[in-house]
């Protein structure tokens, strides 16, 4: 049986004992020193992304050359350089689990040995350098990048501070606010800006090595110039006061209110003091919940590419894809497509529903531009990479078709019958089908190892999550390629086996279904939408109805009376459909919208709900915030460990990635099975127990994989 356990480790423990693809074996570090006439050139290398580890070595080697290179009374100056790609992804996050202190060992190395060195050393730039890469860069004194170069501290997305410097170099070099809009935000900045910032000193205009190399000769009779020497510019109180009102208050993770501590000590004590004080800052939240989760689903999100069967990277390419259906589901897969730099094939027979979706591709489009995202010319390229067409016929290239037709099996059949006709031997056959079976579509035709389902999340050019559906004959090469795809896409593929609801939409149907008997108890609308969100869901359940429309959810409630008459539902949300009140497209579901968009509390509503509970002659209680959490995050648990053990998910962490990346669950809890390990599993359970003493308690059998896990 799988086990429900959290990792930390990028996935290889889970890789091994799922029987999954693993990552690639560790490549070992590597260093090597050159020298040019007085300047000692150190290239360091750790392959994928040069990640300054402790445990593999990476820090105590650059110690050892770099100190050699000072020591060496025939080096005027040093440069350091990266091999690969890119300088440095940062500090190893994999080093994290073991121990915090480790990091003791680059904070020697950057303030110890490279800035209080009495040579100059120039750090050269190149792809990336983010995190504890660019302090490992800033803690030398000059800086030279290749074009193009990123330049980011992201840590506060790990639920971290910079903790190798960065909070007091920053301001130091570019500035209070500058320096706080950089770690607030984690968004790297392009080598130009970070020149006219300040940041680095030269962008090359030719070979940045060759340069590095040159200007490290003529910068010997300079000698050192060490950021830690200066302090921030200008008064910093009004950009530390406005970043403190700018704080979120909901914020599960308190990275963002240290950061600007850390800013703050960087500009009223001593550097030394600074450094001090981001140290103990950085070790008390690397034990913090918030960043467990997020460097959970850091990992998980890498995690849930690794799929049995041929690797990702082999399988075939997708070039072309042909999207049918012109409705919102389809124009926001064309859209996201045609962002990936996709040519898309649009087809929709009704003329008029082609023209709308055209247009709305069209506005999308402009409106990245408007906003300055996206420049004119690469507009215009993507708009002439749509090829709209009325006839089915237009997908015989295609690499990839996706149907995205309505929710219909006879619809979808007819559409399936057709492109086995139709289409390429080669094409994968996708639908986007959110609750049929997809062995069913996938029979309709004389290929079903090319079928695949590819469920979009609406609106399916901003949300990240694609479930994957592999069916039962989808062959394991299709579904590598679709992982390819997802990725291309930039999206967080996950694979799930063919069930009602796939993942996601059955854990949220065991969750809706807790919420909707919780307002039978006693709670109203807007308190269970406001426990969760307090919670740190992105957006209540029944706000999310609201979105989504009441009469999806009434739809499928139709279907589940004939199909589990034992399992019922509240028939609360009936009645507001009975009422015309599908939710926010009609200005009316559980709240008023006045405005379309912002929910009201409706009088009305909480009457129903009142006259509903006295229907049913229960008498109304006082339902803690807690409880609304507890009963609701704990069916999502429930579900998922039920899916897990099913094998309709991989593992765990599958789970939560779907919950995350679709359904707006606090990245800092890391999704519902991370959030359960964090609890106890035991604990989880008793917690089951107690629900299925109460009740509408037939809803909570626990999955056995809680009671198998310690
Ligand atoms: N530590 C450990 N592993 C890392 C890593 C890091 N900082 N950054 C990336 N990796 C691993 C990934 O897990 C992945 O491993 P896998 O092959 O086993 O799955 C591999 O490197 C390749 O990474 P990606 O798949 O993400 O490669 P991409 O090319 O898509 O992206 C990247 C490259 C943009 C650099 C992206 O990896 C990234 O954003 N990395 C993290 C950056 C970051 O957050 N840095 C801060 C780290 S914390 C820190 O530095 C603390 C310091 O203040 C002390």
């Amino acid at each position: 049986m799988a086990a429900l356990i959290p990792f930390n480790d990028g996935g290889r423990r889970q890789a091994e004992t799922n029987g999954m693809n693993p990552p690639d074996p560790d490549r070992p570090a590597s260093i090597d020193c050159t020298h040019v006439g007085p300047v000692a050139v150190i290239t360091f290398s750790h392959p994928p992304v040069n990640a300054l580890s402790v445990g593999a070595g990476v820090i105590d080697a650059l110690a050892d050359s770099i100190g050699a290179a000072i020591a060496d009374p025939a080096v005027g100056a040093l440069v350091v350089m990266a091999a690969g790609d890119l300088f440095s992804a940062g500090a190893d996050i994999a080093d994290f689990g073991a121990s915090a202190n480790k990091l003791d060992r680059m904070r020697a190395l950057t303030s110890d040995l490279i800035e209080a060195a009495h040579k100059p050393i120039v750090m050269a730039l190149h792809g990336m350098a983010l995190g504890g890469g660019l302090e490992f860069a800033l803690s030398g004194h000059y800086r030279i990048c290749a074009p193009g170069t990123k330049l980011g501290l992201p840590e506060v997305t790990l639920g971290l501070l910079p903790g190798a410097g960065g909070t007091q170099r920053l301001p130091r070099l570019i500035g209070v606010e500058a320096a706080l809009q950089m770690m607030l935000s984690g968004t790297p900045l392009d080598a130009s800006k970070a020149l006219a910032l300040g940041l680095i000193d030269r962008v090359a205009t030719g070979d940045f090595r060759a340069e590095a190399a040159a200007w490290a000769k003529e910068l010997v009779a300079a000698g050192p110039k060490r950021a830690c020497d200066r302090l921030p510019a200008g008064d910093p109180a009004p950009a530390i006061d406005q970043a403190r009102r700018g704080l979120d208050a909901r914020s599960l993770s308190q990275a963002p209110a240290f950061i600007i501590d850390c800013v703050e000590a960087a500009c009223t004590r001593p550097f030394a003091e600074g450094l001090a004080l981001e140290k103990r800052l950085f070790e008390s939240l690397i034990d913090s919940e918030a960043s467990l989760g997020l460097r959970h689903v850091f990992f998980g999100r890498r995690e849930v590419a690794r799929i049995p069967g041929p690797k990702t990277s082999a399988a075939g390419v997708i070039h072309s894809v042909a999207v049918i259906g012109g409705g919102l589901m389809g124009t926001g897969i064309a859209i996201a497509l045609l962002n990936s730099e996709l040519k898309v094939t649009l087809i929709e027979p009704r003329a008029e529903a082609l023209d709308k979706a055209v247009a709305t591709i069209r506005k999308t489009i402009q409106r990245d531009v408007d906003k300055g995202r996206l420049s004119a010319a690469a507009a215009a390229h993507r708009i002439d990479s749509l090829f709209p067409s009325a006839t089915l016929e237009a997908c015989a290239a295609a690499d990839l078709i996706i149907e995205a037709v309505y929710e219909s099996m006879d619809v979808k059949r007819q559409v399936f019958v057709e492109l086995d006709r139709i289409a390429s031997p080669a094409a994968i056959l996708a639908s986007n089908t959110s609750t049929l079976d997809l062995d069913v579509i996938a029979a309709c035709t004389r290929r079903p190892e090319r079928v695949v389902g590819l469920h979009f999340f609406s609106p399916a050019n901003i949300m990240k999550l694609l479930e994957i559906v592999r069916g039962r004959r989808t062959d394991p090469g299709v579904l590598a390629a679709s992982m390819a795809f997802s990725k291309a896409i930039g999206k967080v593929g996950v694979v799930s086996g063919a069930c009602d609801g796939f993942i996601g939409n059955r854990m949220f149907e065991e969750y809706l279904r807790q919420a909707y008997f919780l307002l039978e108890e006693g709670a109203l609308p807007a308190q269970i939408d406001g426990a969760l969100e307090n919670w740190g869901m992105a957006m209540g359940p029944l706000k999310v109805m609201d979105l989504a429309g009441q009469d999806i959810g009434w739809s499928i409630r139709k279907r589940r009376a004939i199909e589990q008459p034992g399992r019922p539902y509240s028939t609360i949300p009936d009645q507001l459909c009975e009422m015309g009140r599908f939710g926010q497209k009609t200005g009316a579901g559980f709240y008023l919208y006045p405005d379309g968009r912002t929910a009201r509390e409706d009088p009305q509503i909480s009457a129903l709900i009142l006259a509903h509970s006295a229907k049913l002659g229960i008498t109304r209680r006082a339902v803690a915030d807690a409880q609304i959490v507890d009963r609701c995050v704990l069916a999502l648990v429930n579900e998922g460990a039920r899916i897990v053990e099913e094998g309709i998910a991989y593992r765990a962490v599958d789970v939560d990635m779907v919950s995350v990346f679709g359904y707006g669950f606090p990245a800092a809890r890391g999704g519902p099975m991370f959030y359960a390990a964090r609890m106890g599993f035991a604990n989880v359970v008793r917690r089951i127990e107690e629900f299925a003493a109460g009740r509408n308690g037939w809803a909570w059998v626990p999955a056995a994989l809680l009671r198998s896990n310690p």
